[in-house]
């Protein structure tokens, strides 16, 4: 076990193939709330994330873009970085995996485990799966578990990392520690896994093939196998080197406390990167956090490769970093999935942040400043109904520490919910508005100082949640950080005891209600409404564009100029057309469905219909904006718009005669 007052928290390293979506910050917004969390309370936090820049995937993206690998990631890690900038992400150390710093750490492990007689030369002939770079066993491609065009013929000879050896010592470590890989439902799916023989791990690609990565140190031929150097990140990003003398202060931090990641890369975690640190003889981390997935309305993973990202960045606009990192961290449990939608946000936007915390400190504020002159008033005789509300705040505070301890922001905050919910009723109970009207100011400061001390609390509990927002309500509270409002040391201990004491604040200390931390948003922000919006057929919004443009006689005028970077967002894909019908509510309109080569078709209105009759367009291939966020077309719902030439009229559709799913650019 690791050290408990030393936290090391690590998210997966992402791949820049493209950018950031809410998968990514999802995931990386647990961790940074984890970090803070341990950083309030004291705790030395090293938390480590950083991006994955080799391997095949990286390379075709570079390629797809006319940019050497090296320019294409250099470019887009910026983008990264500056994601987390605006999501208020404060990570100890951003990785990259093309650092020296890191690419000669991982050389050094290479040759230690070639020294070490753990690999061996072998020539293998058999299935090679493109998209996740991996070897499949004949057994899996019968089973029909792969996409066969995505499937390779190879006869190659390759590096092997002896990864067989370790299974029985793997499961015994899995056995010994139930904790190690969490939930439980994670974890018995990697015991399943190991019930098979487990095979070796090819740690090599042949230059000839894919040279864009770190080459094997006892082989120039080679470069390292992409997964093989990205999980090794762990470890040198904290100073780790094979040698001794060349290792920097790593022991330090590993063990690590929590190793964040999807579902998605379980095996490559709990049997790769378990087997790898075994092969090394380091100890394994405390914990693999193996969290569920963002899906689409439709319960599709949000995915940069099925195209139906979700922009992080326009949250961030409209909403603000810290109203984002809340939803994530409230809205769904760690391990299961969520599907998210725009409406969910608003939703739960206006409940918890405008309607509850918002409202509390809001009125608590407000009617000091009005009734008591702006400063925080003297505790009188307290009655049961403070005895309660202490009472809660103690549960409250005592759960929310329990659950953020176990990276359960769910949880917690939906303890932290119940006592600012009960902040709202004791005002309604207690009524202050008459206490004020019959002038007695003893009963209508201590009830008022009950509320502001709830905010106050309610304010520490949020700071890793929502750090700014917080650090502005402790702000109106009269408590600036640096005055001990910026630490979270004590707390939990206070609140075992039962209930909290409720009396931080500092009475005769300014306060001021300033403007309303979350204003309540009735409806969604025209820029995220936009991609909603109907087209021109359908709805009356366009039809005022349209009648703008036709001011502007002949051909409609040219686009403002965007940047590369702009164009990239949009996911272009083959698509053939399996049905067409009319639209039951418009006659201009088609629902088609287009196979875009994923596991289920997707449905698509289109205003075809005044040129092509439905019959006309089945069996067509046509290139369809395939991450298009879905919106209803007179009460269909769209998931994506086909390219076609023409204006206001249709005239012809753009055509292609490659596979159905495959990339247009
Ligand atoms: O796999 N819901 O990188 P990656 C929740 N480079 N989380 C999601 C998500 C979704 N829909 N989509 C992505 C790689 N994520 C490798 C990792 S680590 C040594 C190398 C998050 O860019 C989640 O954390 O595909 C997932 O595991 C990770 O992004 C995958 O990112
Ligand atoms: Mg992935």
């Amino acid at each position: 076990m690791g050290n408990q007052d030393t936290i090391y928290v690590t998210t997966p390293i992402y791949y820049v193939n493209g950018l950031p979506h809410i998968g990514h910050a999802y995931t990386t917004i647990a961790a940074d709330g984890y970090a803070r969390w341990h950083r309030l309370m004291g705790r030395s936090v090293f938390f480590l994330t950083g991006t994955d820049e080799h391997g095949q995937k990286v390379l075709q993206t570079a390629e797809g873009r006319g940019l050497t690998a090296q320019e294409h990631v250099d470019d887009l890690v910026v983008h990264w970085k500056h994601m987390w900038e605006r999501l208020d992400i404060h990570y100890d150390r951003f990785i990259r995996t093309t650092e020296d710093d890191h690419t000669s750490r991982v050389s050094a492990v290479l040759q230690k485990i070639w020294d070490d007689g753990l690999v061996e030369k072998r020539d293998y002939e058999g299935w090679y799966h493109v998209g996740d770079e991996i070897f499949v066993t004949d057994k899996d491609v019968e089973a029909g578990k792969f996409d066969p065009s995505e499937l390779q013929r190879l006869t190659e000879s390759n590096y092997w990392f002896k990864m067989s050896a370790y299974q029985q010592r793997l499961l015994d470590h899995i056995d010994a520690n139930p904790d190690y890989i969490q939930p439980e439902s994670r974890r018995n799916e990697v015991l399943g896994f190991l019930r098979q023989p487990l095979g070796d791990l090819c740690i090599s690609r042949p230059k000839s093939r894919m040279s864009w990565g770190i080459e094997l140190p006892f082989d120039s031929d080679y470069v390292c196998y992409v997964w093989f150097d990205a999980l090794l990140n762990y470890l040198t990003g904290i100073g780790y080197h094979p040698d001794a003398d060349q290792a920097g202060d790593w022991k330090r931090w590993w063990p690590a406390t929590y190793q964040l990641l999807g579902k998605d890369i379980l095996t490559t975690h709990a049997v790769y990167w378990s087997t790898m640190l075994m092969a090394l003889g380091v100890e394994l981390p405390d914990a693999l956090m193996v969290h569920g997935w963002w899906t689409s309305t439709e319960g599709h993973k949000i995915s940069k490769s099925k195209g139906n990202a979700i922009d992080v960045s326009l949250l961030v606009d409209e909403f603000g970093a810290d109203a984002t990192r809340y939803f994530f961290l409230r809205e769904k449990s760690l391990g299961g999935d969520g599907s998210f939608s725009y409406e969910g946000f608003l939703t739960r936007y206006n409940a918890d942040l405008a309607n509850d915390i918002g409202n509390l400190a809001h009125r608590g504020l407000s009617m000091t400043r009005n009734w008591l002159g702006g400063t925080v008033p003297a505790l009188g005789p307290v009655s049961d109904l403070e005895d309660g509300l202490r009472e809660q705040a103690g549960v409250s505070v005592l759960r929310l520490a329990r659950a953020f301890d176990e990276m359960d922001f769910h949880t917690g905050l939906a303890a932290l919910s119940e006592l600012i919910s009960a902040g709202n009723k004791y005002i309604d109970s207690t009524e202050p508005w008459a206490l004020n009207k019959k002038g007695d100011t003893e009963r209508l400061g201590t009830v008022l100082r009950m509320v502001l001390e709830v905010c106050h609390v309610a304010a520490c509990c949020l700071l890793p949640v929502m750090p700014g927002k917080a650090a502005e309500l402790l702000d109106k509270l009269g408590r600036t950080p640096g005055q001990g409002a910026d630490t979270l040391i004590g707390l939990p201990e206070r609140a075992g005891q039962g209930e909290l004491s409720l009396d931080d604040l500092v009475v005769g200390s300014d306060v001021d209600p300033g403007d309303p931390l979350f204003p309540r948003i009735k409806e969604l922000p025209a820029s995220i409404a936009a991609l909603f919006a109907a087209d021109a057929e359908a709805e009356p919004v366009s039809k005022k564009k349209q009648k703008k443009s036709k001011k502007g006689k002949g051909r409609p005028q040219p686009a403002a100029q965007i940047a590369f970077d702009d164009f990239t967002k949009l996911d272009l894909r083959v698509g053939e057309v399996l049905s067409a019908e009319v639209h039951p509510q418009a006659d201009r309109l088609l629902v088609l469905k287009v196979d875009l080569g994923e596991s289920s078709p997707r449905q698509i209105v289109a205003g075809l219909a005044s040129r092509f009759a439905p019959d006309e367009l089945v069996g067509r291939k046509v290139v369809v904006v395939a991450n298009l966020a879905p919106r209803p077309l007179r009460g269909i719902e769209s998931q994506g718009m086909i390219l076609a030439a023409g204006d206001e009229q249709v005239v012809d559709l753009v055509s292609v005669s490659a596979d159905p799913g495959e990339v247009v650019r």
